[in-house]
């Protein structure tokens, strides 16, 4: 199957031709295949939204090239436009760039770019305020009059209203409370399996990726360090730790009680998969 976006060789410079030139990402090779969800992760300045801002054209490769839908997004035009509406990108801290009167108004805005009929862009609204958690008597309050959380759901189904095949976050749950992360994090998963769509996640936490991915790629100094599932990434803890990166606690006393030939899994992400997984052992011992 055609992978929903593709990557091949991709380098991208800031400063090129200056003495500050910095290769922000280098010679960067990934499949993202159609309907998975791929958690990016690396630590601050190693190049996550450098990368994805490739995905939809906003940024140009200085090497390289980007494929979406089996497609050269530079090829033309055209190709450059679409790949706008393929990839819906929601930038890290997106509730910064909510600018119309009412919330209607900002979910409405793509759509309407997109020329759709007004009828095709109420449907489109309502769809994302439901998905993203908006609720029906905010839409017509003014965006600075809601809370952060609820400022940021709203940007992200101004993103979720023009139904693109990939949905790209950067660091959508920041700044957020623990209880206001995972709710975010449950409203995508929730989202993904509603639509079937491709899903690409930037995040600092570990345990919110291991929630929600099915590949984890880890990002370090401008290149791909690893790439797998979380379990496979996550078991390399020393490695991670030295690239700066801290696998969840709970997750690292599992791989260490395994060490020591204890018979547990090691893909345990949260405290909720702990204590799911003692239970069922204490059963089974109790058998
Ligand atoms: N506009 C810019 N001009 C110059 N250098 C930049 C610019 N944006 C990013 N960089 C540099 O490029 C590198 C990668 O930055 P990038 O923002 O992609 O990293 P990141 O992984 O998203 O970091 P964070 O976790 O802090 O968001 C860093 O060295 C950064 O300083
Ligand atoms: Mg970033």
């Amino acid at each position: 199957m055609t992978p929903a976006v593709e990557v091949r060789n991709l380098t991208h410079y800031y400063m090129k031709g200056t003495e500050n030139q910095v290769a922000a990402i280098k010679n960067i090779n990934l499949h993202v295949e159609k309907g998975e969800t791929l958690g990016i992760i690396g630590h601050t300045g190693s190049g996550k939204s450098t990368l994805i801002a490739h995905f939809n054209g906003l940024l140009k490769p200085d090497e390289g090239e980007i494929l979406v839908d089996g497609q050269n997004i530079f090829e033309s035009k055209e190709t450059l436009r679409q790949s706008r509406f393929k990839v819906g990108l929601c930038f890290q801290y997106p509730e910064y760039q909510l600018f119309e009167e009412t919330v209607y108004k900002d979910i409405a805005f793509g759509p309407k770019n997109m020329k759709l009929s007004q009828e095709e862009i109420d449907r489109r609204v309502l769809t994302a305020a439901g998905m993203a958690g908006v609720r029906k008597e905010n839409l017509e309050k003014s965006p600075f009059d809601l809370s952060g959380g609820e400022k940021r759901r709203a940007a992200i189904a101004g993103v979720m209203s023009m139904e693109p095949g990939v949905l790209v976050l950067d660091e959508p749950a920041a700044g957020l409370d623990p209880a206001g992360r995972r709710e975010l994090i449950s409203m995508i998963k929730n989202y993904r399996r509603a639509t079937g769509c491709t899903v690409i996640i930037v995040s600092h936490s570990m345990e919110d990726i291991a929630g929600v991915a099915d590949r984890v790629c880890v990002l370090n100094n401008a290149e791909i360090a690893m790439l797998g599932t979380p379990t496979e990434v996550y078991t390399r803890d020393e490695e991670l730790r030295s690239m700066g990166l801290n696998v969840p606690e709970i997750t690292r006393i599992f791989i260490n009680l395994k060490k020591r030939g204890l018979n547990v899994p090691e893909n345990i992400f949260t405290v909720d998969d702990a204590v799911a997984c003692l239970r069922k052992m204490q059963q089974r011992g109790n058998a």
